[in-house]
């Protein structure tokens, strides 16, 4: 998996000074570096272009990293809400999103992301477009909001699907969240409501298309 992701990484990938500069403010503030990949940020715009979506819902801020290729894939005209739970995640996140021309068009909510999505749930708030990619024990609670969220034909798209492989492997070294994966692909595999694939770009991305009623 990591030789394929290089390989795709070599030949599909610039080099990208912005954000790589997100990723050096990620380690100089201490936070994690578990951005999505480059090649799966690239899907990310990809997806959000070819879909037209303009009002896009992400799950999981860290320091910007996806919200930069999520807004790219929407330009000038479109608006990213990222949940993210904490307050000094969100602030690095809307420094890089400002930095990269997007401070205008991003909301953020902070605190535990099943709250704030509740309070959009309460205020009919629609979404074209959803990315989940925080906790990974809440990802079925955050697949059923997003689909009470949804506009008839959004996409939703799960980041760490494949769990470093170990969902498809059995002598892949098992991850805390193997089995939650299993499951919740299974979830979207089957959903009445949902059209999905495994994209295994990155640690695997899960796109699901709510079906129009
Ligand atoms: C994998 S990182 C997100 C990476 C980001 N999407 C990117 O690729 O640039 C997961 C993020 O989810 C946040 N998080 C964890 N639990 C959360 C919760 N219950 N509600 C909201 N955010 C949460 C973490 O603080 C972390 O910033």
């Amino acid at each position: 998996m990591k030789q394929m992701n290089s390989y795709i990484d070599s030949v599909f990938l610039n080099h990208d000074p912005l954000l790589e500069e997100v990723i050096l403010s990620i380690k100089e503030n201490d936070m994690p570096s578990i951005s999505v990949s480059p090649s799966a940020g690239k899907l990310l715009t990809m997806l959000v272009s070819i879909s037209g979506a303009k009002n896009v819902l992400e799950i999981g801020a860290l320091g910007g990293y996806s919200g930069i290729c999520l807004a790219r894939g929407f330009g000038k005209e479109g608006n990213l809400t990222s949940l993210e739970l904490k307050e000094e995640y969100a602030k690095c996140a809307q420094s890089n999103l400002t930095k990269a021309g997007f401070g205008d068009q991003v909301t953020y909510m902070t605190g535990a992301a099943l709250q704030s999505l509740e309070k959009l749930a309460d205020e009919d708030k629609r979404f074209d477009f959803f990315f989940i990619d925080a906790d990974k024990d809440n990802y079925e609670n955050y697949l059923r909001y997003c689909i009470r969220l949804a506009e008839p034909g959004a996409l939703i798209v799960a980041d760490n699907v494949l769990a470093g492989g170990s969902v498809a492997d059995q002598d892949a070294e098992p991850r805390r969240y193997t089995e939650i994966m299993k499951k919740f692909n299974a979830t979207a595999a089957d959903h009445p409501q949902l059209e999905s694939l495994l994209i295994p770009i990155g640690d695997g991305m899960t796109v699901s298309k709510v079906k129009k009623p």
